[in-house]
C-alpha cells in the first residue's frame, strides 16, 4: 500500500511530477498549523495529484506556507488564517481534510474532546456545504464516532448531503494493524493488508485478522493481545508524548494515504479500497466503518463487513451499542431536543 503514496512523492521529488487539468485536485486543510496539519501538509505539497494546497487555521498559516512553498513541486500553497477566511478557504476544493480541533492529554477519553471540537466541525461543515459542496470530506478530529454524524446532520440540514462524500479518517487503525501484523510475521509491511472495521474507539475498533493478507495463523491468545494493542495504540503514543498531544506524524503519513486514495478514485483509477467510518447501517448503527470502493464521487461501493468469524463478531457486538450512543451525541448536538 506505502508504495502508492511514497511512489508518487518520491516522483515529484525527482521533478518528474506532471498533473494537469482534471487529473489534479485542490486539496483544503483545515487546522493545518496543528501537530497534524503541519506534517500533513508536507505530504500533500510533495503530492503529484495535487496542484493547489489551500492551508486553514486560527494561527500561524501564513509562515507555515511560505516555508512550505520553498519546497521545489509544482503545487501552489496558499495560507488562509482566521474565521473570516475559513469559506475562502475551503471554496472549490476536491478534497477538504479536517484535523482542526484538541488532542487528547494523558487520562483524557476521545469522547472529551466532543464538546470543543463538535462546534469547530459544525462551523467547517457549514461552510463546505455553502462553497464546496461536491468537495470529498475527510475527517481526522476526534471523536471521529461522533463528530462525522455531526458533519453529517449539518449537511443535511443545508440539503447538502451526500454520504459518498463525507468520511470519518480510520486509516491510521489499518496502518498500525499492518505494522503490527508485519513485526510479528516478520515481513515488510507493504506486503501485509488487514481491514479494520466499526470505529474509531477503544472497544469500536476491530480489526479483522480473519480477513488479513497473507493470511496469518496467530493463537487466540497473539489475537486478543494484538487487537488490546491495536484498540489502545492511540493511547499508547498519547502516554509516551506524556502532555504533549496525540499521534501526529503516523496520523499524517495515514491522512496522506487516505488522501492519496481519494485522488486515485476521482482521477478514476480502478480498485482503489480504503476502510473510513461512513454513514452506512449495520446492526443499528447508523454510521460504520467498512472498506469502501472508492470513485470519482467518493464511495462508489460500500463493500460492507462480509463474513466475519466468532471472535469478531463478539467483537463488533461490543462496538455496535457504543457506536449508537457516540453517533446520537452528534446527532443530538445538530438537533437538539
Ligand atoms: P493540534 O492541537 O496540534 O492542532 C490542531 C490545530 O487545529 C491547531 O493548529 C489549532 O489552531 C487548529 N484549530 C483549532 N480550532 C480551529 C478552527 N475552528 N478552525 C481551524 N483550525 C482550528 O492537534 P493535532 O495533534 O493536530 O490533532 C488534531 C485532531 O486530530 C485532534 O482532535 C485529535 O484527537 C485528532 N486525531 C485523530 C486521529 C485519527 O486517527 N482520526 C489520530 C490522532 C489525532
Amino acid at each position: 500500500m506505502y508504495s502508492q503514496v511514497i511512489k508518487p512523492f518520491i516522483q515529484s521529488y525527482n521533478g518528474f511530477a506532471s498533473c494537469e487539468g482534471e487529473e489534479c485536485f485542490k486539496v483544503t486543510i483545515a487546522g493545518a498549523s496543528g501537530g497534524i496539519g503541519q506534517p500533513l501538509s508536507m505530504l500533500m505539497k510533495m503530492n503529484p495529484f495535487v496542484k493547489e494546497l489551500s492551508l486553514f487555521d486560527l494561527q500561524h498559516t501564513p509562515g507555515v506556507a511560505v516555508d512550505l512553498s520553498h519546497i521545489e513541486t509544482p503545487c501552489k500553497v496558499k495560507a488562509f488564517m482566521g474565521a473570516d477566511q475559513r469559506r475562502e478557504a475551503l471554496k472549490d476544493a476536491n478534497i477538504i481534510i479536517v484535523s482542526a480541533g484538541v488532542p487528547r492529554k494523558p487520562g483524557m477519553t476521545r469522547d472529551d474532546l466532543f464538546n470543543v471540537n463538535a462546534y469547530i466541525i459544525k462551523d467547517l461543515a457549514e461552510a463546505a456545504a455553502e462553497v464546496a459542496p461536491n468537495a470529498l470530506i475527510a475527517i481526522i478530529t476526534n471523536p471521529v464516532n461522533s463528530v462525522i454524524p455531526v458533519a453529517c446532520e449539518v449537511m443535511k440540514k443545508a440539503n447538502k448531503f451526500d454520504p459518498r462524500r463525507i468520511f470519518g479518517v480510520t486509516t491510521l487503525d489499518i496502518v498500525r494493524t499492518n505494522t503490527f501484523v508485519a513485526e510479528a510475521l516478520k515481513i515488510d509491511p507493504k506486503e501485509v493488508n488487514v481491514p479494520v472495521i466499526g470505529g474509531h474507539a477503544g472497544d469500536t475498533i476491530v480489526p479483522l485478522f480473519s480477513r488479513s493478507k497473507p493470511h496469518v495463523s496467530f493463537s487466540d491468545e497473539q489475537i486478543i493481545a494484538m487487537t488490546k494493542r491495536i484498540q489502545n495504540a492511540g493511547t499508547e503514543v498519547v502516554e509516551a508524548k506524556a502532555g504533549a498531544g496525540s499521534a501526529t506524524l503516523s496520523m499524517a503519513y495515514s491522512a496522506a494515504r487516505f488522501a492519496n486514495a481519494l485522488m486515485r478514485g476521482l482521477r478514476g483509477e480502478q480498485n482503489v479500497i480504503e476502510c473510513a467510518y461512513v454513514a452506512s447501517d449495520y446492526g443499528g448503527a447508523s454510521y460504520f466503518a467498512t472498506p469502501l470502493l472508492l470513485g470519482k464521487d467518493g464511495i462508489k461501493e460500500n463493500l460492507g463487513v462480509g463474513e466475519l468469524n466468532d471472535f469478531e463478531k463478539k467483537l463488533v457486538e461490543t462496538a455496535i451499542p457504543i457506536l449508537i450512543e457516540n453517533i446520537k451525541t452528534g446527532v443530538d448536538f445538530v438537533n437538539p431536543k
